[in-house]
């Protein structure tokens, strides 16, 4: 069964979910045991590995506002992260000295405060083809471009068009996506597969990619970090649905989001020569995350293949909610929180391995 159809036919278990509600973080509580901060503010783009609840906002089916989803956050309650606690920008946020928790822009209650440190854009489902966010209902990158104009007209009208032009050009920018491109749609369905070879799709959607980071240079940003896409045939889901009986890794998947890593970073070197002063930098995770999960000992887990919200082999957004049978016993045991994202504990590592490689490129 692909995951799209398993999405859909899952789709009536909804009606009955309770929705959790997320609890704001006072100013004061998100600012403590920080460092002078290294950039003024982080700004987030892409998808579920980065939305800190925007799609709390929409109607999606990929939504993460409820149990188990934020169990081991700070407060217990979920937020709209897809993990059981803080996600890759609030420990980016954190190690940068700038907040301990990255707010999403569409969050009802943002302060001045909020604003000017940073906020996410990102929306889980998203993708660089704008069918892949069509089909999830997510926001579609060049949405969040828009939602990112906004941002400026909000941040010049706290700190004046000086003031915001520089709090922007100083700024960090993260941007993941791709995953869902290759994972949700790509491989699980023919509405691309039957028009594009997988070269050819590489090439499409790093082409959408490139013009979101010219986009964002056009408006003032001057330090971008891009992630590039995980070993997506070894997400737990992706192991049920295309790993055959054993449950391997799918490893055409593994090669597809290969050969884009490779091109991506000639893509940059490219969008270098034509913008001098910024810094673009490709956040290569897939040979850490791939390390991490074929040796999970080495890294303190033991489990890699199967995540920890229900049998752990396809559930993931509305598929582990409250009425999930069972969550693993000890979630800092496993990799992978449901069938598609790390744990907290999994993305803390992650990120240690990301900022020590590559920030300093990025923000010196
Ligand atoms: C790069 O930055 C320097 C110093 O801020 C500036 O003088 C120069 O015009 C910039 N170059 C481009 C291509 O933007
Ligand atoms: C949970 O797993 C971690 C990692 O394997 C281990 O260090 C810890 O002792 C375990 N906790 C319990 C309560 O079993």
């Amino acid at each position: 069964m692909k995951l799209l159809t398993a999405t859909f036919a899952f789709s009536l278990l909804l009606c009955t979910m309770q929705h959790g509600i997320a609890r704001t973080i006072s100013h004061e509580q998100n600012a403590k045991h920080l460092n002078k901060p290294v950039v003024p503010a982080l700004l987030a783009f892409g998808d579920s590995i980065f939305d800190s609840g925007n799609n709390n906002q929409l109607q999606t089916m990929l939504r993460s506002d409820f149990l188990p989803y934020g169990e081991d956050f700070i407060t217990h309650r979920p937020t709209g992260r897809f993990c059981n606690g803080r996600i890759p920008t609030d420990f980016i946020a954190s190690k940068l000295g700038i907040k301990e928790l990255l707010p999403a822009y569409l969050s009802t209650s943002l302060s001045n405060e909020d604003l000017i440190t940073g906020v996410s854009f990102a929306s889980g489902g998203t993708g660089f083809d704008p069918i892949t966010s069509q089909l999830a209902a997510a926001i579609p990158m060049t949405e969040q471009l828009e939602m990112f104009k906004k941002y400026r007209e909000k941040v010049k009208s706290i700190l004046g068009e000086r003031g915001a032009k520089e709090l922007l050009a100083q700024s960090a920018y993260l941007i993941v996506g791709g995953s869902n491109d290759l994972a949700s749609l790509y491989f699980s369905s023919p509405l691309r597969s039957s028009r594009y070879d997988s070269s050819s799709y590489v090439d499409f959607l790093l082409h959408s990619a490139s013009s979101f980071i010219q986009e964002l240079i056009q408006l003032g940003a001057r330090k971008i970090g891009i992630v590039g896409i995980p070993p997506i045939g070894c997400v737990p889901s992706q192991r049920t649905l295309q790993g055959g009986f054993a449950r391997g890794c799918a490893s055409i998947q593994n090669e597809v989001a290969q050969i884009y890593n490779s091109r991506l970073t000639k893509e940059l070197e490219e969008i270098k020569k034509r913008h001098q002063n910024t810094t673009l930098v490709h956040l290569d995770i897939y040979a850490f995350l791939f390390d991490m999960i074929e040796h999970p000992t080495k890294y303190g887990f033991e489990v890699s293949y199967i995540g920890c919200c229900g049998t752990g082999l396809l559930e993931a957004a509305f598929l582990c909610n409250p009425m999930t049978l069972t969550v693993c016993t000890n979630v800092s045991r496993y990799i992978f929180w449901d069938s598609f994202h790390p744990t907290e504990k999994a993305y803390s590592v992650l990120v240690n391995y990301i900022y020590k490689n590559y920030f300093h490129h990025l923000v010196s």
